[in-house]
């Protein structure tokens, strides 16, 4: 079978196998809403621009109505032979309308169409992304308000560095999804300019109206030069770059939701109905969904090394390895979106166990940095009061007690100017409070910043 695609050029037919390899169809089909807003925006240019008559503009958004309607429908009957999205669509138009739907293409090529139908697909999706973004956010700043109070250890190294509020702690990731839903900002405004009017590659000879259309489509303006206009994918490396970070910061907090589930830990319970069970072991239930999430981090930092290759030898202007930025960019949008969602879900249905936690924070003398602290308000300078601390840890440790259980007269052996309030600060309960400037870890602290971030988000 002769392509039905080209023109009389064409002498012999394509192999099924070459047809199916070079299509695009079957995924980009997924470009069809944004294919005609495109679409229609130009043709009601071409109108204005009298390159077209009323009567062609009418016959277009007439056909274009009953495509949409084919296609939500899932009427439409998408072929193979057609390649891509655009090629079918304009196809069908001009089965619907005859010769209007030929002219559509007019001072177009499919190089500055498909630029444009993924800018405007992906500025939807950002969209979406945005208030996801904004629903996890809120549910980690609810977690946080309720527990301000409650204590575990903080780590670094994952040895036990100082007590930290539960709610500082959940706060730390709206932090990073707050920075997630500002580099989504960011991507967006450069994506949001026209390729259209480029055509192939270098302009057209149609007195075009580029401004027009932008306006039309909700652009802020027009990409500046036709050879970076079809052959820019930055904005698509750059989304999956801002998804594959908010990724990451989803695999941190799995990280950590596993390992405090676990029951080495302990400090906090996941719903059953993010969870599942073993098929041999009766006893397991498994916190899969962070599991998973932390796989699919893997996937999408995947995507990204997919698509900043997919440019690396790219000459100007379009090449048909663009095609293969859809694939990796659909997945990392759907990715990401069933991510955040889930993970708004999810975090409203942890069970937090202050008990396990302060337990633990009592067992790794979290509070040696504020004794040492109590020397140096005392006259020590700080490097000596940290040596003496030392001692006093070695001691408790050789004691198998906390530094609070030491008795004050051990406790003076180390300093004579250590005197009986020092068990104040020795409580986690002190250390905690004491952390009270802004970004620390008191509650009064975290409370302020639970205020802050849900005037923030209200406005989102
Ligand atoms: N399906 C193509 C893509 O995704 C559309 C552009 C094709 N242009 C071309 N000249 N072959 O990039």
């Amino acid at each position: 079978k002769k392509s039905e695609a080209w023109s009389a050029l064409f002498s012999e037919p394509m192999s099924e196998l070459v047809q199916r390899y070079t299509a695009s169809v079957f995924f980009d089909k997924r470009l069809a809403h944004a294919d005609i807003e495109g679409s229609l925006a130009h043709a009601g240019m071409l109108a204005a621009q009298k390159i077209i008559n009323a009567q062609d503009l009418a016959d277009i958004q007439r056909g274009m109505k009953q495509i949409r309607e084919e296609i939500d429908a899932g009427t439409f009957e998408w072929k193979l032979a057609l390649e891509d999205v655009h090629l079918n669509i304009e196809a069908r138009l001009t089965q619907l309308v005859g010769d209007a739907g030929k002219r559509l293409h007019t001072g177009r090529s499919r190089n500055d169409q498909v630029a444009t139908d993924v800018r405007l697909w992906l500025r939807g999706e950002i969209d979406l992304i945005g208030g996801l973004l904004t629903d996890l956010q809120k549910a980690l700043v609810e977690i946080a308000a309720k527990n301000a109070d409650v204590i575990l250890p903080g780590f670094t190294h994952l040895q036990v560095a100082q007590p930290v509020s539960f709610g500082h702690h959940m706060l730390a990731y709206v932090e990073m999804f707050s920075r997630d839903a500002e580099r989504m900002q960011d991507v967006r405004k450069r994506l949001n300019r026209l390729p259209l009017g480029a055509a192939a590659l270098a302009g057209t000879s149609y007195p075009l109206d580029r401004e027009m259309v932008a306006r039309t489509l909700g652009m802020d303006g027009v990409c500046q030069n036709s050879l970076d206009a079809v052959s820019d994918r930055d904005f698509a490396i750059e989304f999956t770059a801002a998804a594959s970070l908010a990724m990451v910061h989803i695999s941190r907090l799995s990280e950590e939701l596993v390992l405090w589930m676990s029951q080495s830990f302990g400090f906090i319970d996941i719903a059953d109905r993010f969870c599942t069970g073993s098929s041999i072991m009766p006893q397991k239930k498994n916190p899969d969904v962070p599991e998973l999430a932390r796989g699919k981090a893997g996937r999408v930092v995947g995507h990204l090394m997919g698509l900043i290759t997919l440019m690396k030898g790219q000459p100007l202007a379009y090449n048909k390895d663009n095609q293969e930025d859809k694939e990796p960019l659909f997945d990392t949008v759907d990715t990401l979106k069933d991510t955040l969602r889930i993970f708004a879900e999810m975090v409203g249905g942890i069970t937090v166990k202050p008990e396990a936690m302060e337990r633990a924070a009592l067992r790794g003398y979290a509070t040696a940095t504020d004794l040492a602290d109590y020397l140096v308000k005392k006259g020590l300078p700080f490097r000596d009061a940290h040596e003496t601390v030392a001692h006093a840890v070695k001691a408790a440790i050789s004691h198998q007690c906390d530094l609070s259980e030491l008795p004050l007269t051990v406790l003076k052996g180390f300093h004579a100017s250590i005197e009986k309030d020092v068990f104040d600060v020795l409580s986690l309960r002190g250390s905690l409070n004491a952390r009270n400037v802004l970004g620390g870890t008191a509650p009064t602290q975290v409370l302020a910043q639970v205020d802050r971030h849900r005037k923030r988000l209200e406005q989102q």
